[in-house]
């Protein structure tokens, strides 16, 4: 397949994503490196949504530590529960936080990010990594983020 990711001009959010799904079903292999894929996937919805930043943190000796993204420099390592990485690891539930100074405890790696999402990826039932998706809008995420990052990160899940 080639490594270009092909979206309409003029398409609405969900065209985007439904677009965009297919697509990564076929660039996100298993048999490929996990890095590799943990990288083109924060590419790709950097490259489609321009999200202020997007990437991972990686569940790694009781601790999420930062992996691939796009965007600002980011914290390196968050314990469980804190933060909105820390809960939604805790909780195994995405989080979206329409104002993160409104969230008790968020970590503002950049004072430029006014809303986030953040969604876990799961292998076998546990929580193996989240999906960190920051905006410099407010309120920028909705259930129709939700639906798809989720998809996103159910085709993660079988690359770990
Ligand atoms: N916002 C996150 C910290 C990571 S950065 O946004 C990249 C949090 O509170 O968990």
């Amino acid at each position: 397949m080639s490594e270009t990711i092909f979206i309409s001009e003029n398409s609405s959010k969900t065209e985007k994503y439904e677009q965009l799904l297919p697509q990564l079903s076929h660039l996100l292999l298993p048999s490929d490196d996990l890095i590799a894929n943990l990288a083109n996937c924060s590419a790709a919805l950097k490259e489609v949504f321009n999200f202020w930043w997007v990437g991972f943190y990686l569940v790694k000796n009781q601790k999420l530590i930062l992996g691939p993204f796009q965007g600002p420099v980011a914290c390196t390592s968050i314990l469980p529960g804190k933060g909105v990485c820390g809960t939604c690891w805790q909780n195994a539930e995405t989080i979206i936080v329409p104002n993160v100074d409104e969230f008790p405890g968020h970590i503002a790696c950049s004072s430029a990010s006014k809303s986030e999402i953040v969604v876990p990826i799961f292998k076998n039932n546990q929580v193996i990594a989240v999906l960190d998706v920051d905006s410099e809008h407010l309120a920028h995420f909705d259930e129709t983020d939700k639906l798809y990052l989720e998809k996103i990160a159910a085709i993660l899940g079988n690359c770990f």
